[in-house]
C-alpha cells in the first residue's frame, strides 16, 4: 500500500497548473451515451474516478479512446442497458447512466449505488424526476429497472437543487418528447459545463436562476473543453495558505472560486484575483472565522474539509455547518490525533485554533478529508505518514508532483 510521507513546517510558492474538473468530467463521459455520435473531450483529468466512468460506457458498448488529456468517446453499435454493478458500487456518479439509457433504449437496469463515507447519499430525487418524465420504476435487491414506452416533457420541482439529480434529468430530458422545466435545479459551474457540452451536442437549453429548460433534440458529435477544477484549485490554495507561503492557480475561473476567496480574506489571507488566476498569499496571522457549505454559489462542500484544516491553525474559535451531506466531519478524528480542537455537534464543528499541529501516522477516510489531511500534514510539526491514498488518488492528479514543485517536502513511497 502506497502511503505520503509528509514533512511539515516547509513555505510553499509557486505557481500550479489546474487539471479540468472531474465532475464535469463525469457526467460529460456519460452524455456520450446520448448519441451515436463521437464525443471529444479535452482537459479531462488522469484520474481513477474518470477510468471507471469509462470503464462502464465501455461495459455499455461505447468505444473508448483515451490519449492524455483527450478522451474520444464513439461508437453506432447496439447499447447494453445494464450497467456494470461493480463500477456504479464503486463509484455514485456511474447511476448517471440510468436516464440516458432509458431515453436511449427505452429500459435500463443500474444497481442502487451504496452509502459512502460522506452520507447516506439517496437517488429520490433521480427516480422521482424520471418517473415525472413517464417512467416506469421497479426498485429490488438493490437494483433499479427503468423502462418506458415514451419519455414526455414535464414540470419537475427538485426538493434539493442535487447536482447528480439535475444532471441526470437534463441528460434525460434532452431525447424527451417536448419541454421539461426542472425548478429548483443544481447550477453548479460543473451543472453548467454539462450543459454548455449539450447545447454542443444540439440541445436547447435556457438556465434561468435554478430553473433550467430543455426542449427535445436530435443530438449529435461535439467537441469539448472541461472547466479547471474549483475543488484542486482550492485545495492547493488552501495548501499555500496553511503553509504560510503565497501560490497562484493559473488557468482557473476566479468566479468559480468566489465562496472560497471570499472565507480566506476573512480569514486573514491575501487573495488577488488576475484573469484566469487567483494567487493567495498568507504571511500574517491567520483568524479564526465562520462558514457555512450551501449548493452553489454557496460554500462547496467539497472544499469544507480542506478548509476546516486551515481553520485548525487560525487563532480563536471557528465554526463549520455543513448543510449538504451529513457526515463530511471524517477528517475531525485524525485532525484530533494531530493536535487540533474540534468538537463536532450536529452538523456544526466548532474549531479552538491551536499553534501547532504534530505529525501522526494517519489514514485518508475519504477524498476531500484526505486533502484536509495533507494539508494539516504540511503545516504540522514532524514526518506525517498518510495512508488511504486510494480515495486521494480519486480526486488529485499528481498530488505529490504538484505540491513537490510549490517547495513541499512530501514523497510518495509503497511499503
Ligand atoms: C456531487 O455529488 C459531487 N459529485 C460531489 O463531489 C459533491 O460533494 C456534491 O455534488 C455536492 O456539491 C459529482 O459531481 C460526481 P448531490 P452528488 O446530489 O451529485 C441529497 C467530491 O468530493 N440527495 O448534490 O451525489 C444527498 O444525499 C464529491 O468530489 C438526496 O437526498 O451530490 C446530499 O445530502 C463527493 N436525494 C445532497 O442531496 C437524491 O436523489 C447533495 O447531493 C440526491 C441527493
Amino acid at each position: 500500500m502506497d502511503a505520503l510521507i509528509i514533512e511539515g513546517g516547509q513555505r510553499l510558492s509557486g505557481r500550479i497548473a489546474i487539471e479540468g474538473a472531474k465532475n464535469a468530467a463525469l457526467p460529460a463521459c456519460v452524455a456520450a451515451l446520448l448519441t451515436d455520435e463521437p464525443i471529444i473531450l479535452r482537459r479531462v483529468p488522469q484520474l481513477r474516478d474518470v477510468s471507471t466512468i469509462l470503464y462502464t460506457l465501455g461495459a455499455l458498448g461505447k468505444r473508448v479512446v483515451r490519449n492524455e488529456g483527450s478522451v474520444v468517446i464513439s461508437g453506432d453499435g447496439p447499447l447494453s442497458g445494464e450497467a456494470n454493478p461493480y463500477s456504479v458500487r464503486k463509484m455514485r456518479a456511474s447511476f448517471l447512466v440510468l436516464g440516458p439509457l432509458l431515453a436511449r433504449l427505452g429500459r435500463a437496469r443500474v444497481p442502487l449505488p451504496g452509502g459512502c463515507a460522506i452520507g447516506a447519499r439517496p437517488v429520490d430525487l433521480h427516480l422521482r424526476g424520471l418517473e415525472t418524465l413517464g417512467a416506469r420504476i421497479d426498485e429490488h435487491d438493490g437494483v433499479v429497472d427503468v423502462s418506458a414506452d415514451r419519455l414526455r416533457g414535464a414540470r419537475i420541482e427538485l426538493a434539493f437543487p442535487s447536482v447528480g439529480a439535475t444532471e441526470q434529468l437534463v441528460m434525460t430530458a434532452t431525447l424527451a418528447e417536448g419541454v421539461t422545466e426542472i425548478a429548483n435545479a443544481a447550477v453548479e459551474p460543473e451543472v453548467l459545463d454539462l450543459v454548455k457540452l449539450l447545447r454542443a451536442m444540439g440541445a436547447e437549453i435556457a438556465v434561468e436562476g435554478r430553473t433550467i429548460r430543455v426542449a427535445t433534440s436530435r443530438l449529435h458529435a461535439a467537441e469539448h473543453t472541461l472547466i479547471p477544477d474549483r475543488m484542486e484549485a482550492g485545495t492547493m490554495l488552501l495548501a499555500a495558505a496553511i503553509a504560510r507561503g503565497e501560490a497562484t492557480a493559473d488557468d482557473v475561473d476566479p468566479d468559480d472560486l468566489g465562496p472560497l476567496s471570499d472565507a480566506l480574506r476573512r480569514v486573514g489571507v491575501d487573495v488577488q484575483e488576475d484573469g484566469r488566476s487567483v494567487t493567495v498569499s498568507a504571511s500574517g496571522p491567520l483568524r479564526g472565522t465562520t462558514i457555512e457549505t450551501a449548493p452553489h454559489p454557496g460554500f462547496p462542500t467539497d472544499l469544507h474539509p480542506p478548509f476546516a484544516a486551515l481553520l485548525t491553525v487560525a487563532s480563536g474559535t471557528s465554526r463549520v455547518a455543513e448543510t449538504v451531506f451529513e457526515s463530511r466531519f471524517t477528517y475531525v478524528d485524525p485532525l484530533r490525533a494531530m493536535g487540533a480542537q474540534i468538537a463536532v455537534d450536529g452538523r456544526t464543528a466548532t474549531i479552538n485554533g491551536v499553534d501547532r499541529l504534530r505529525a501522526r501516522t494517519i489514514e485518508a477516510p475519504d477524498i476531500r478529508a484526505g486533502a484536509a489531511l495533507v494539508l494539516a500534514a504540511l503545516a504540522a510539526d514532524g514526518t506525517t505518514t498518510l495512508g488511504g491514498l486510494e480515495h486521494i488518488d480519486r480526486g488529485y492528479e499528481r498530488l505529490t508532483e504538484k505540491l513537490q514543485l510549490l517547495g513541499a517536502k512530501i514523497e510518495r513511497q509503497s511499503t
